[in-house]
């Protein structure tokens, strides 16, 4: 996909200019904007009756943007806290609002999806919010909850990466930079009936009934990485869509942490049943062991291995660009690091 782009840089399809030269009003980017958006439908099986967006902003945006749009005339909004995303979008929402966190694995690190039966959810709440993948902690949701209020998820780092029963939820978000595309694409898909309903004063760029109105053109749109969101999308379908890549992404996940698992080097901080099949954190024994770790994987051409600051130890994305054979360079090299220190 990208050597696509690549050929096609300087010259895009003969108009003698690169997408990015061109109007995002001309035919010719008219036509890639609406074939990335039907591609999407497509691959995620979207209804009708949602609209597709193409915003900018990054996810962080939406934080905002979600109660702005939704809340209407209540004042109430039930939170998941499941890790450093969610938390901050909670953060953001009491902006706005009364946050009910329903439930929170906060005092067992962020280790697990806390169970639905335990969940406190409001009588009055004007959505549920959802992180489905925390990119952080490696925690991600194996099942839609069930909610009888409009279910809301940041699906930033797990979109596209298995497939989803998009009617369930109420509106889906996810900034394009994992699964999509470049960053400072974000994708919001939004049931109909819940847009139009703003907060009075929102930002209009914020408005999804300013956006879905102009075809997310309400100003001139991130028209190079909506492009490349569109490759990329061309891309999965080629990889079998979504059900193809899932299966790809699942064999990847397994052979990682059967590897932990089977180590008595290695570990695993989450609890099995909630283990993420894109990001997954490993810790060693040792956190003294860790930088070199990590400078000996770089020299073996294993990088980005670093787990974040908040958590410490590794961290391995596994996003749906990663092959299997990078899985397996890594095994090879942990069981060697585990040779030589275990
Ligand atoms: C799950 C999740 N939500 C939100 C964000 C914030 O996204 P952005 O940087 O696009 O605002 C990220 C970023 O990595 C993320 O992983």
């Amino acid at each position: 996909m990208l050597e696509r782009a690549q050929a096609e840089m300087l010259d895009y399809q003969g108009t003698g200019m690169s997408v990015m030269e061109i109007s995002h009003r001309s035919a010719a980017f008219i036509d890639i904007a609406e074939a990335a958006e039907a591609d999407l439908r497509e691959l995620l099986n979207v209804p009708d009756d949602y609209h597709v967006l193409f915003l900018q902003g990054g996810a962080t945006v939406q934080f905002s943007a979600v109660p702005l749009n939704l809340l209407g005339e209540r004042t109430v909004a039930d939170y998941v806290e499941t890790g450093s995303w969610s938390t901050k979008a909670i953060k953001e929402a009491r902006r706005y609002c009364e946050v009910n966190v329903v439930a929170t694995a906060k005092n067992s690190d962020f280790d697990r999806v806390p169970p639905q039966c335990q969940w406190r959810l409001s009588e009055d709440a004007a959505y549920l919010h959802i992180c489905s993948n925390e990119t952080i902690g490696g925690v991600q949701f194996h099942e839609v909850p069930k909610a009888s209020t409009t279910l809301v998820a940041d699906m930033s780092s797990d979109i596209l990466s298995r497939p989803i029963d998009v009617t369930k939820f109420g509106l889906i978000y996810a900034g394009a930079q994992k699964n999509i595309g470049p960053a400072g694409l974000t994708v919001v898909i939004v049931r109909s009936d819940l847009v139009g309903n703003a907060r009075e004063g929102i930002p209009s760029m914020l408005d999804y009934a300013v956006q879905a109105e102009s075809g997310s053109m309400s100003n001139t749109p991130p028209t190079y990485a909506w492009y490349l969101a569109g490759l990329v999308f061309q891309w999965l379908k080629e990889q079998g869509g979504l059900e193809g890549i899932a299966a790809q992404n699942a064999r990847k996940a397994n052979r990682l942490y059967t590897t932990i698992d089977a180590s008595n080097f290695y570990h695993s901080p989450v609890a099995p049943e909630a283990r993420s099949d894109m990001n997954v954190p490993f810790m060693l024994p040792d956190p003294a062991l860790d930088a070199q770790f990590l400078d000996r994987a770089a020299t073996a051409g294993l990088l980005g291995l670093k787990g974040h600051r908040s958590v410490g130890g590794m961290r391995a994305s596994l996003y749906n660009a990663v092959p299997m054979e990078a899985i397996d360079a890594l095994i090879g090299f942990m069981n060697e690091f585990q040779r030589e220190h275990g």
